[in-house]
């Protein structure tokens, strides 16, 4: 457990607040590209608190600005989207992406007020169907060459979903490879060969052992963490009866992302980014080492369990996540369906907006949660120093040398699992044919 003002601090991200500050070093998911797809790319963002609009103008550039019109506050979510950027339709000021205001139709000829008014704007860089933004202050960071951006369009599918509650728990449920085999429980197996674009529903590495099957099985692994230039690798063992173990290798890449296996084919890079303190969103990059994605598949499986415009999940705490006591009986763990998003959602949704971490009590298996907290409070007494260069990938190094990060599942024997998990993620990247998966 953690003080109040500890949890207090390391659940706030507003502007000025000492994690806040922290994320603003990073690009930050603001928008999926499918939002901009449509006949008028307006779409508002709330990041980090920051109420913004983002959108893409007649050269096809796009821009992040206020969502308030500096002149007397009005939405500009509502602008005209006209003469390359956005018109405030109260009284016609007009912006560039930039946040430039380039007229003011209203006021008296002549006037060169419009000079004078610039409004908040931020950069963004579109990659693989997520527009990210930076609103830090300074020089935007290098992307890492992390397989998400570095895998082609077609071997990256982008999708987001809102949760109704603070990032942290959000970002702490994909650190802790404990809760697969309870949260996720399928009391019978499905077909392997169904399994496309769903987690945890493929066999088990290279054998024929449903991954549910061995989830089941084995309910209690052997975690640990090491910290890594990027954040954390996290890797789970489960000791199986015939002597081989089962490793599972995930990762949590600094501030609040997570990278970890979907299935043999498919990771998951997944951000878990703060849209107030009550809300966060994940946006997830599924990237692939073998086939072009699916993505017509992928984004009907996904639209079937959520609400545009917002990515509101269907199944929410107002209609008890669908729970059924009789399918909890006989299905699954949880009662609430076989979307696993779901089972996640509940988990961390029902503690509360931001649950009180002075009545947590944390275990072994938490090891990654509790390693995670110390390098976030590290981050902030660092940044507080002015000491930038010491957060993860702000070194000033190459930034394109930071590749991978491994994230699989694989069987091997007891002795050995170290090499197993490096061999299998080896052959994967060589067998990869659309794109260069080599590290
Ligand atoms: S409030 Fe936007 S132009 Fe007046
Ligand atoms: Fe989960």
């Amino acid at each position: 457990m953690i003080s109040k003002e500890l949890n207090e601090t390391l659940t706030k991200s507003g502007p000025g607040t000492e994690v806040g500050e922290v994320m603003r070093r990073y690009w930050q998911p603001a928008a999926l590209s499918d939002e901009l797809a449509g006949k008028r790319p307006v779409v508002p963002v709330t990041l980090l608190g920051e109420k913004l609009v983002l959108f893409r103008d007649d050269q096809g550039n796009l821009g992040l600005i206020d969502r308030h019109c500096p002149h007397r506050g009005a939405d500009l979510c509502h602008g005209r989207l006209e003469d390359n950027g956005l018109r405030c339709p109260f009284h016609g000021w007009h912006f560039d992406r930039n946040g430039q205001c380039v007229e003011q139709p209203g006021e008296p000829k002549g006037s060169q007020m419009h000079k004078q008014i610039k409004t908040t704007s931020y950069p963004v860089v579109e990659k693989n169907g997520i527009i990210f933004a930076y609103l830090g202050p300074g020089a935007e960071p290098d992307f890492p060459n992390f397989d998400c951006f570095r895998a082609p369009e077609s071997h990256v599918f982008a999708f987001k979903g809102l949760w109704e509650c603070n990032w942290l728990q959000a970002m702490e449920v994909g650190i802790d490879p404990a809760h697969a085999s309870f949260l996720h429980r399928f009391l019978e197996d499905e077909d392997p060969a169904d399994s496309y674009g769903k987690q945890f529903r493929d066999k088990a590495a290279d054998t024929d052992i449903p991954m549910t099957k061995l989830l089941r099985d084995y309910t209690s692994p052997e975690i640990s963490v090491e910290e890594t230039n990027y954040g954390m690798r996290i890797t789970a063992l489960r000791h199986m009866d015939n002597g081989k173990t089962h490793v599972r290798i995930t990762n949590q890449i600094f501030p609040e992302a997570i990278s970890i296996p979907m299935s043999r084919e498919m990771i998951i890079t997944q951000w878990h980014v703060p849209i107030d303190d009550e809300h966060c969103y994940w946006y997830s990059m599924f990237t692939s080492f073998d086939k072009p994605v699916d993505k017509e598949l992928m984004r009907a499986q996904r639209l079937k369990e959520h609400r545009l415009p917002d990515y509101a999940p269907i199944k929410n705490k107002r209609n008890n996540y669908n729970y059924n006591p009789d399918e909890q009986a006989s299905e699954t763990y949880t009662g609430m369906g076989l979307d696993i998003n779901v089972h996640d959602q509940w988990a961390v949704e029902s503690p509360g907006p931001i649950f009180d971490r002075t009545k947590e009590h944390l275990g072994k298996t938490d090891v990654a949660i509790i390693k995670y907290r110390r390098m976030l409070r590290a981050a902030i007494a660092n940044l507080k120093e002015g000491k930038v260069e010491a957060l993860p990938m702000l070194d000033g190094a190459d930034q394109k040398k930071i590749v991978g990060p491994i994230s699989n599942d694989t069987i091997g024997e007891r002795e050995s699992w170290q090499e197993a998990f490096v061999k299998s993620d080896a052959e994967r990247r060589a067998a990869c044919k659309g794109w260069d998966a080599k590290v």
